[in-house]
């Protein structure tokens, strides 16, 4: 077999294709062997090689991709090994379903005219999980196509994690925000805790830097870094800031600037807030204590009772991570829809104004699904439903009012009040008359889908955020679709994909179904 001979430089280290178009694989139909997908690694050997050796096998009735994708077979490399391969691919390309081999195999294959059986001695040398790692499979770089469930084994880690995404999002550093949260979501998704620096092997998406966190930690039980982070005072300033309803990093950042570090040191300013602010700062102390699964089945309650007033039909449905099986929240998010499409126009209107003469209602946000502030957004980012972002007054259990070491010394109001020297029942009905406050102040999300796009919407709002982030990149990479809360669109059959369930879009997507309690990633 006459071969080109090999490289001896090499112009791109990494893997070719990603800007290449199918229209490059020439048409499939042609391909006599077109069960067998073969990519080419471009490492080490070269374009022009590679180019040939793709020709050489398109001619003889293979078929060869241009870049990495689900329907390749067996990724061809030449004097690589098998780690290096898998992480070129991972860097660029996602899950690696394929054989690994060796050129061998390619040339024993064009010399007998057709793809033989991988043996053994074919096989690239694989020192990661793939080949006796930790789990002994494969991990993907993408959150949708891991299954995340709630218990995490490598809290120790992840949480270190999420302080320096915390920190890099504070500096506006997107990248590395991704980075460090991409980073503890993939450990979190580990069935077994990481004990030493071995069991990180074959894991994809993990940085020098977060090794080093991860290093740290296991050899003294704290990272210097993230702990001195934690005593920072602009990481803790703006954290304080940005858990403020309606205040963003910028908003936060610039009050830093202007001197400001507490809530006190804000409430006393004369600084300018908006609505919204103003709203998140009244209600501060109740906002930042998580809601509970208690607290939101009570609201879901009340929200579907109001619903059903207008439209008793209707469909209420629980997202965010409430339905992802989580015990606490930051909010309560509900989808709302209806069979009848069309029906569903103008609901949040009469829902929250009769919440709001039932006294239900803080504050309040509309936006229309034609409203001027989502045109031009970016679809996958922002969606354009009807939504309503509100703050929900939650009233509490009675039994809770009439005791004040229940209400307890969380509650400010409750420290006002005082209760020494009466008998305990004169205690009580002073208690509740005079305790001011016996409710709670919840965030709740209301979202409205015409029923065609209901799928979607339940998808989008269910999360993660990671989660919906890597089944649009996903999407995107590997099915050259876009995905939004909306629809999915097929970009070469140049029309939508309708789904009426999760599961189909799912399989539209060439995905393994993840069930919404595997997708806190
Ligand atoms: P949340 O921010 O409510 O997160 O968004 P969560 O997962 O429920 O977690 P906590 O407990 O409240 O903190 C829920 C989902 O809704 C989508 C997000 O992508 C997320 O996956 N979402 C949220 C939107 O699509 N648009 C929004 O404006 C807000
Ligand atoms: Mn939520």
């Amino acid at each position: 077999m006459a071969l080109l001979p090999q490289k001896k430089k090499r112009k791109d280290p990494g893997l070719p294709g990603a800007s290449h178009s199918w229209a490059g694989d020439g048409p499939l139909t042609l391909a006599k062997f077109s069960e067998v997908g073969i990519f080419l690694v471009e490492r080490k050997m070269g374009s022009s090689r590679r180019s040939f050796l793709s020709q050489l096998a398109r001619k003889k009735g293979f078929r060869v991709e241009e870049r990495m994708s689900e329907s390749v077979t067996h990724v061809v490399s030449e004097n690589n090994s098998g780690d290096e391969v898998l992480e070129l691919l991972d860097k660029q390309s996602g899950i690696c379903r394929a054989a690994l081999v060796d050129i061998t195999w390619f040339t024993e294959s064009m010399g007998a005219g057709k793809p033989l059986e991988v043996e053994n001695r074919h096989r690239l040398q694989v020192k990661t999980a793939a080949d006796g790692g930790p789990i002994g499979i494969p991990i993907s770089q993408y959150a949708c196509q891991r299954r995340t469930t709630l218990d995490n084994k490598n809290s120790l880690f992840t949480e270190a994690l999420k302080v320096l995404a915390e920190n890099a999002q504070l500096c506006e550093n997107e990248g590395r925000y991704l980075a460090f949260t991409r980073a503890s979501s993939i450990l979190k998704s580990l069935p077994y805790s990481v004990t030493k620096i071995d069991d990180l092997q074959g894991i994809p998406s993990l940085g020098e830097h977060c090794k080093k966190v991860i290093q740290d930690i296991l050899e003294d039980g704290i990272c210097r870094e993230v702990e001195e982070l934690i005593q920072n005072e602009r990481y803790q300033t703006l954290k304080r800031f940005t858990s403020i309803f309606g205040v963003g990093v910028k908003t936060a950042d610039k009050w830093y600037r202007e001197g400001l570090r507490t809530l006190h040191e804000l409430r006393a300013s004369k600084i300018l807030l908006t609505k919204e602010q103003g709203a998140g700062l009244l209600y501060y102390e109740d906002l930042i204590v998580p809601v509970t699964r208690t607290e939101a089945d009570s609201i879901r309650k009340i929200v579907e009772g109001a619903v059903h007033r207008f439209l008793p039909a209707a469909v209420v449905k629980l997202t965010g991570g409430f339905r992802r099986g989580k015990e606490y929240g930051h909010d309560v998010d509900f989808l709302i829809t209806h069979q009848e499409e069309g029906k569903e126009q103008g609901l949040l209107y009469q829902v929250i104004n009769w919440m709001a003469a039932q006294g239900m209602i803080l504050y309040d946000d509309i936006t229309d699904s034609k409203d001027q502030k989502w045109k031009n957004k970016e679809p996958e980012i922002f969606d354009s439903f009807a939504k309503c972002f509100l703050i929900f007054k939650l009233q509490k259990d009675v039994v809770n009012v009439l005791r004040p070491n229940t209400a307890g010394d969380h509650d400010p109001l409750a420290k006002e009040i005082g209760h020494g020297g009466r008998a305990e029942t004169c205690e009580r009905a002073t208690y509740a008359a005079v305790k001011v406050k016996d409710w709670k102040a919840v965030r709740v999300d209301l979202v409205t889908a015409p029923f065609g796009q209901y799928a979607y919407a339940l998808l989008g709002w269910t999360g993660s955020q990671l989660f919906e982030r890597d089944l649009r990149r996903y999407a995107k990479h590997f099915k050259h679709m876009s995905l939004s809360s909306h629809s999915l669109f097929d970009n070469e059959q140049k029309k939508f994909l309708s789904a009426a369930t999760e599961e189909e879009i799912f399989a539209h997507l060439g995905l393994d179904y993840i069930p919404p309690e595997e997708r806190n990633a």
